[in-house]
């Protein structure tokens, strides 16, 4: 029994020095190997008088457990410690490198969208998406346009090869779909890429438009203005615009109007409102010198036949609708002078005019 004691504390004096796996190896061929001192002693047992065999067997056994598990537990400690080592020494650094000038600018576009967003869903707006391939009914037929109405020439249309579909030339589209499938009260807006066969400095064959609508019980054509004021005033952060609602024609609105915003521009300097001196409803709108108007959107009341032809009662509903041009707003705002110049990718277009991610 004493050499037994003896054994176990050599073993922990022994194991609780060593550094490494290869001394660890040692101290297990010291004691468990064939020619190990605990193997050792059980090759003695049979030397060993039988009263005693039974209970120097049992401290036998102990003994080789209590030093077998120390070594798996010495083990297991040096296989974390290489495994650990190897983590850190084989990690890859998967993380983007920093760089001091960012490289990706929000374009003017992205950004107005955004704030047209903010504004109109202040105002209690609902957005809805529409498709931009459009069918024939929703793009015209059901806006009060049926096939052959002169009207249908005031878009220039893109038709899709052999199809019956077409892209579509406004956002109106979303008032048909919106207003089929729902019930009134209806106060939505709705934003996204349009499509005409138009090129030149204020037109591109793809732009956008926000459009918005309202159904309900006594709209009236003051609520429509009040809208487009709130919004304009918000979006170009003037309270002193100079707006000019002029009579217009569309099929889907009755009455209908265009407005103008009045801006003035000074050494390419594009400056929204506050015209000078200040015009009064007396006073002639005619703009002045530098000041100027930019044609920004088309608006009215819905046509009783587009209502009717979206299930709704004329008699009982009444809506206004407005669509208005988002790169028109954007060159206004921002002093952009070329329509052109936001679809053509120059990315020195972006260097000017976008927008660091923190302004977004
Ligand atoms: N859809 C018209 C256009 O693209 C604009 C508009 C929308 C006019 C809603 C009136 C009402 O020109």
């Amino acid at each position: 029994m004493l050499n037994l004691e003896n054994l176990l504390s050599e073993f922990n004096s022994q194991i609780s020095l060593i550094q490494n796996k290869e001394a660890l190896e040692e101290i297990r061929l010291q004691f468990l190997g064939k020619k190990g001192s605990v193997t050792e002693l059980f090759s003695q047992l049979k030397n060993v008088v039988v009263e005693e065999k039974k209970s120097f067997g049992a401290a036998l056994n102990k003994v080789r457990d209590e030093v077998t598990q120390k070594i798996e537990a010495k083990k297991e400690y040096f296989e974390d410690l290489d495994l650990n080592e190897k983590l850190i020494s084989e990690k890859i650094d998967i993380s983007e490198p920093f760089r001091k000038e960012p490289l990706g600018l929000i374009h003017p576009i992205s950004k107005v969208t955004q704030e047209i967003r903010e504004i109109f869903a202040t105002l209690g707006f609902e957005f809805e998406e529409g498709p931009e391939i459009e069918d024939d009914f929703h793009n015209f037929t059901a806006l009060n346009m049926p096939k052959d109405h002169p009207a249908r020439q005031m878009q220039d249309t893109f038709y899709l090869q052999n199809s019956e579909l077409l892209l579509r030339t406004h956002t109106s589209n979303t008032q048909i779909r919106k207003m089929l499938n729902s019930k009134p009260p209806l106060k939505i807006a709705a934003l996204g890429r349009v499509f005409r066969r138009d090129s030149d400095q204020t037109h591109t064959p793809m732009f956008h438009q926000v459009e918005g609508f309202i159904v309900d019980e006594n709209v009236n054509m003051g609520n429509l203005k009040w809208v487009l004021e709130q919004f304009l005033q918000a979006f170009f952060e003037v309270k002193n615009l100079e707006l000019r609602f002029r009579p217009s024609f569309f099929p889907f609105t009755e009455p209908s109007a265009e407005v103008d915003i009045g801006y003035s521009a000074n050494d390419g300097k594009i400056k929204i409102g506050n015209f000078n001196p200040p015009s009064s409803a007396t006073q002639e709108l005619a703009p002045k010198g530098n000041e100027k108007f930019m044609e920004i959107l088309g608006c009215g009341m819905i046509h009783p036949n587009v209502l009717r032809n979206c299930g709704i009662d004329p008699e009982k509903y009444q809506g206004f609708a407005f669509g208005i041009g988002v790169e028109r707003l954007a060159m206004l705002k921002y002093g952009i002078n070329d329509l052109r110049m936001f679809f053509e990718n120059d990315v020195r277009f972006l260097q000017h005019y976008g927008f660091k991610a923190s302004e977004f």
